[in-house]
């Protein structure tokens, strides 16, 4: 019996082909590899996001909590048809995108995250996963959203998407913008980069492990330094940020 209920609340898998692993040199001369996870590498993951959510910067806090989610969904099969990819640099893990396939030929891209700052890792991330969508997954378009300026400024100036008002998007029900097969040929030569096949000795460190990120983005000192800070209208966080640094609060 419960064997059977779980039948019905695990959403059926479609075939869907692999994303070929790629690598990349960095602007600091570091070498990244981008690759699909699997499923049992999950939890390293998890471990890796979970600090994030508290990360009231760069809205690093709404993306973690919502990838948080997602992975988890993946690892106990409660997300339809969802793909993850990873970057790493010597085998530390620097970004996770995800998106996941919502009609024939109609993508929805999730999430970027980037781990490590200031090297556009999470720009290349998020190439390598309209790539999986225009070319491997042959979609015809991606439905994409923002959730940060930062975000905004990346996907859809760079990229020059187009507005869809009347496609609602299912990350926070929000109107959407898309990534079509044009604009992606448009932004091939220039945001795509990465070469394949990936050599054998960089691909297998890669997956030998997923060592943990050795600059994870953390809260800023003082929120006023932070640039979410200018859009807190109410100051409450400052606030309370001050009373903790001054010990009025613990
Ligand atoms: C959006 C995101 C994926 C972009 O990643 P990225 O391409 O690697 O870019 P970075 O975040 O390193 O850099 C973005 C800007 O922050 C600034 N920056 C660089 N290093 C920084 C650092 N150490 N700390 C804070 N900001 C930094 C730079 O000025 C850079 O500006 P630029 O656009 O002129 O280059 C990443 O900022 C992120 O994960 N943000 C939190 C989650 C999020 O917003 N996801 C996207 C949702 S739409």
């Amino acid at each position: 019996m419960a064997t059977e209920l779980e039948g019905l609340l695990r959403p059926k898998v479609s075939d869907a082909p692999p994303y070929p692993a790629k690598f990349m040199q960095l602007a600091n001369g570091e070498t990244m590899v981008v690759r699909s996870v699997e499923r049992d590498e999950i939890p390293l993951l998890l471990e890796y996001v979970q600090p994030l959510i508290k990360v009231e910067r760069d809205f690093y806090d709404i993306v973690a909590a919502r990838v948080f989610a997602e992975l988890l969904g993946q690892y106990v099969h409660r997300i339809q048809d969802q793909y993850v990819l990873i970057g790493q640099i010597n085998g530390e893990l620097a970004t996770i995108v995800n998106g996941r396939t919502l009609s024939p030929g109609i993508g929805v891209s999730l999430h970027t995250i980037a781990l490590r700052r200031g090297l556009r890792i999470g720009a290349h991330a998020f190439a390598a996963k309209m790539e999986y969508h225009m070319d491997y997954l042959n979609h015809k378009e991606v439905m994409i959203v923002a959730e940060s300026p930062i975000g905004f400024r990346r996907f859809l100036v760079e990229y020059n998407l187009e507005k869809r008002p009347q496609v609602i998007h299912e990350l926070g029900g929000v109107p959407s913008y898309a990534l079509t097969k044009e604009t992606f040929e448009k932004a091939r030569g220039t945001l795509v980069v990465g070469r394949r096949p990936v050599p054998k000795d960089l691909l297998d460190k890669a997956k030998a492990e997923i060592l943990p990120p050795s600059d994870p983005p953390v809260m800023a000192q003082d929120l006023l330094a932070a640039s979410r800070s200018v859009y807190d209208s109410t100051g409450s966080a400052l606030r309370g940020l001050r009373s903790k640094q001054e010990g009025r609060v613990k």
